[in-house]
């Protein structure tokens, strides 16, 4: 079976811009492959560690967890929970991948080179170092598809470099990750969505936003939601279309829409067109994101705690014999064993 290896950011308050982005699309995609492939969930806490460093995290984890569980991951055989922190290998890894990655491919990240932009010399060495770790994430499992968004393209081509340079080397050790174009046609063009800010919608609607209107949060009650949607800025031409250049308000809902009732943009865009009653769209899409979160509060509330930890106790232990193994290959090919 081949493996699917998905990296997931917890955040202690999701909106439902990370849900429909992120938390949505992973679950679906794990519903759809787990009795055919391998999947890997894990939580890339050493990489969190980089911007913040949080004494709670650990906490943090397991109730951000609850949230993708309550979206409906399935827990099933095919599917591996763990903590990056957990499978020391990681690490390792990145220590050895670190001694054939150059300095000059790494300086040409350009999530790093935005990242350290305020200043290189005060930028910490873990934002220069961290895609040789994603890397390590990623080979270590021999996964073939890594869904993410398109700021991590370059990463993935990254890995599959280190890859091949180390099977060069050292002996065919690693599966390569397929190529980005070949990974965007097997999972659809799910990843890079954006939910937009409610207020302004040529932003993307952001928890550290103060103004509580632009953003719709899991746990905010149904009712307050309703009216958030209700007065969301749109525009004034009168038609529904989805237009993210002239209607990015419009556009936004609709968007919402679909995925909320599982419907594709088109089908929906086809169902509103030649209406022009914002209103009447508005009160729909209310409705439908109130029932929404009536629905997933109350799967959230059931989720019991001892699912996430009995899921990731089998997981670190699985996670750990695959990465150890590979790991040990590695050793041997360079002569540390
Ligand atoms: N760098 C990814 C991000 O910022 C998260 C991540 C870390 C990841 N390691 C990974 C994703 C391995 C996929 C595979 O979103």
């Amino acid at each position: 079976m081949e493996t699917i290896l998905t990296g997931v950011r917890i955040n202690d308050e999701p909106t439902l811009g990370n849900f429909l982005g992120a938390i949505l699309p992973m679950t679906r995609l794990a519903e759809k492959y787990h009795r055919t492939h391998k999947i890997n969930v894990f939580v890339p806490d050493l990489h969190s560690i980089i911007s913040d460093i949080d004494g709670e995290m650990s906490q943090n984890i397991l109730r951000g967890l609850k949230y993708y569980y309550a979206a409906g991951l399935p827990t099933s055989d095919n599917i591996l929970l763990y903590r990056q922190s957990y499978v020391p290998a990681h690490s390792e890894l990145t220590w050895i991948l670190n001694c054939i990655a150059t300095m000059g491919e790494m300086g040409r990240m350009i999530q790093y080179k935005e990242k350290s932009e305020g200043g290189r010399d005060s930028a910490n060495v873990a934002i220069f170092d961290y895609p040789v770790l994603m890397a390590a994430d990623i080979l270590l499992y021999s996964a073939k598809y890594v869904p993410v968004g398109e700021d991590q393209f370059q990463h993935l081509e990254l890995t599959r470099d280190l890859a091949l340079r180390f099977n060069n080397r050292f002996g065919e050790v690693f599966t390569l990750p397929s190529t980005t174009a070949e990974q965007a046609e097997f999972m659809g063009l799910s990843s890079g969505l954006r939910i937009r800010d409610l207020q302004n919608p040529e932003k993307k609607m952001s928890k550290s936003n103060p103004n509580a209107n632009a953003k719709i949060l899991l746990s905010d009650p149904p009712e307050v939601a309703y009216k958030k949607i209700m007065s969301a800025t749109t525009d004034s031409l009168g038609k529904i279309d989805y237009d993210m250049f002239n209607q990015p308000g419009i556009s936004n809902l609709l968007q919402i829409l679909a995925l909320l009732t599982n419907t594709t943009l088109d089908d929906v865009t086809a169902r509103w067109a030649g209406e022009d009653s914002y209103g009447v769209f508005k009160q729909t899409v209310a409705t439908v994101v109130a029932d929404f979160l009536t629905d997933f509060q109350a799967k959230y509330n059931s989720v019991p705690d001892s699912v996430i930890s009995k899921q990731l106790e089998r997981g670190q232990i699985a996670a750990n014999q695959i990465a150890e193994a590979k790991l040990l290959e590695v050793q041997q090919a360079v002569g540390l064993r």
